[in-house]
């Protein structure tokens, strides 16, 4: 059934040609690094689509010149339409039971004696993984808010990150591994239902920013733990290796990077990366090779 490649009436008859197509996809590569394949072609109708009758355009090339020039609210529409967003607290939960059985418990204790600690979810969405870093944080140092740790979350699409930068979630719509974990980020259900907000204690770890992945990245000083988890899926292979390189890069030596169930990286050790894990690699130490400019 192809429901997708139906006109839906909200977005009207307009065409999308191949032309139109081939230079949405040009934009959204140069811009955000995003590979666009063809069986999108449908959605990206539907919800561009919508953004072209908004703005009283006739056609989707009419709709690009808006995008290229440069116009920012546009370009976060933009956007907005071509990211997928699916996320839940403690996803692929076996990457948070090594973050506190193994990764964690030295991190904490290095910060007890002053280190200063950064983890980042790169690639947050509306921020479930960053919170489930925090989860995990306070469930082994519940001392946490005296310690030189952050968390920061970052990611392309402004409309997440608000629902971030909130903290408000309808507990209808999150998905938790066990009953036990929700109430760490959120605390005790009240009997009334209704929307959560994330325990304070866990907001005050975090940190959300908007970063394009694909840009050079406004931080300093280098990471501990960088979670980056089904976001490079939508990045060709040479863009998902230069991403690989450049988060090596920016880790301490023995510093972790977790990817998502579907991704890996082919070259590890050439980028200065052991394996340790399922879908978890470490920094070498030293790198015994450079990543390719
Ligand atoms: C499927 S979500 C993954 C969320 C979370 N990491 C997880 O695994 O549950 C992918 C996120 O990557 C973001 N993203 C895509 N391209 C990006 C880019 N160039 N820079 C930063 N974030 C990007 C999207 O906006 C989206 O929120």
């Amino acid at each position: 059934m192809t429901t997708l490649a139906r006109p839906s009436t909200s977005d009207g008859d307009l065409p999308l040609t191949e032309a139109d197509f081939a230079r949405i996809a040009r934009i959204a590569k140069a811009g955000w690094g995003l590979s666009l394949e063809s069986a999108k072609r449908p959605l990206i109708r539907s919800r561009l689509g919508r953004r072209v009758k908004a703005l009283g355009l006739g056609s989707f090339d009419a709709y690009c010149d808006v995008v290229e020039s440069g116009e920012a609210q546009e370009s976060d529409h933009f956007v907005t339409a071509l990211t997928t967003n699916v996320t839940h607290f403690y996803r692929e939960a076996h990457h948070f039971e090594m973050l506190e059985s193994q990764i964690l418990p030295p991190i904490l204790q290095a910060a007890r004696q002053g280190k200063r600690v950064r983890l980042w979810s790169a690639g947050c969405s509306s921020g479930q993984e960053a919170y489930s870093l925090a989860g995990s944080i306070l469930a082994l140092a519940p001392d946490a808010a005296k310690l030189d740790l952050r968390i920061l979350g970052t990611d392309i699409d402004p409309t997440v990150l608000q629902i971030a930068q909130d903290g408000v979630y309808d507990p209808k719509i999150c998905l938790f591994p066990t009953p036990a974990l929700e109430e760490r980020v959120f605390g005790r259900a009240p009997p009334t239902g209704g929307l959560r907000a994330v325990r304070p204690e866990l907001k005050a770890l975090v940190t959300f920013r908007r970063l394009n992945l694909v840009k050079p990245w406004p931080i300093s000083g280098r990471f501990d733990v960088i979670f980056c988890r089904n976001v490079v899926i939508y990045f060709d292979k040479p863009t998902q290796r230069q991403l690989w390189a450049r988060f090596a890069e920016v880790l301490h030596p023995g510093a972790w990077l977790l990817i998502g169930h579907s991704e890996r990286i082919a070259d590890p050790q050439e980028l200065g990366l052991d394996p340790a894990g399922i879908t978890t690699y470490r920094h070498a130490g030293a790198p015994s090779g450079k990543a390719p400019s």
